[in-house]
């Protein structure tokens, strides 16, 4: 079901106390019902975080996990213990994972199916460089990784999945995708998902943009037909700010 999601993903920021602070400030904020909020704070704070937004309306989920089940994979952590600790969803394929980490399609393909297999939802991020864009190849990148990372799943699977369009050079950097270059893609990005599995399946996907999204710039992003809500990096940081963007569909 296509459903409006805002996501903040917290980076390598905030540590135990810090997270808590943050926590309680978003506690105290209210959002409509039919927006889903997710956070991802890191590794070490998950079950905290978990913990202290148990009974509320605010999602947990993890910025990335390894695609193994288990074993001699030093300073990685899996599927399974991520869902031992109740975190549900996890985030993959996000532009800094592929830059800095080497993560590229075939193995995000792999952590795709890792998680899917534990049950677990995946908000897949993927989007192109400002190179790319210049060139005018924005969509035949955007295309390829969708297709090298997803389109070896069956259709069923794709109710697990959230798309996220992230646009690298939107990347905190402060400059954002025009609402229109953000529907454009979105848009073609349904498309894409429409002419492989049906019409059906590309109407339903909950497609999401990011980069630099700001309260000042979220109602006008949110307002597009193909914009489904937002995974925000700096502004989550901040809860007034992320609250903001909460309900600025
Ligand atoms: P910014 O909102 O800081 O541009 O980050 C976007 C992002 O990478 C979210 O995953």
């Amino acid at each position: 079901m296509r459903q409006n999601i805002v996501a903040g993903n917290w980076k390598m920021n905030n540590d135990l106390s810090q997270t808590e602070t943050l926590i309680t400030a978003l506690k105290k904020q209210k959002h409509r019902s039919d927006v889903e909020v997710m956070i991802a704070p890191s590794f070490t704070n998950l079950w905290n975080a978990f913990e202290a937004l148990r009974q509320s309306d605010i999602e947990v989920v993890a910025q990335n996990m390894h695609f193994a089940e288990n074993g001699a994979y030093t300073g990685e952590v899996s599927a399974a213990m991520l869902k031992s600790i109740g975190i549900q969803t996890v985030i993959l394929g996000h532009s800094e994972r592929r830059a800095y980490f080497n993560e590229d399609d075939a193995l995000l393909a792999k952590k795709v199916d890792a998680a899917l297999a534990n049950d677990m939802r995946v908000v897949f991020c993927f989007g192109e460089e400002l190179a790319d864009r210049k060139a005018g190849n924005e969509e035949a990148v955007v295309e390829s990784q969708i297709k090298n990372a997803l389109f070896h799943l069956e259709a069923s699977a794709f109710k697990n999945i959230v798309l996220a369009y992230e646009p690298v050079w939107a990347i905190g950097t402060g400059e954002t995708a025009s609402p229109e270059q953000a529907q454009d893609m979105h848009k073609f990005i349904r498309e894409t998902l429409s002419n492989k599995y049906g019409k059906a399946l590309g109407d339903n996907m909950s497609i999401l943009y990011g980069g630099s999204v700001k309260p000042a710039n979220a109602k006008e992003i949110f307002s597009k037909p193909d914009v489904d809500g937002g995974l925000i990096g700096g502004a989550a940081l901040n809860a007034a700010d992320f609250y903001a963007i909460v309900n600025a569909f």
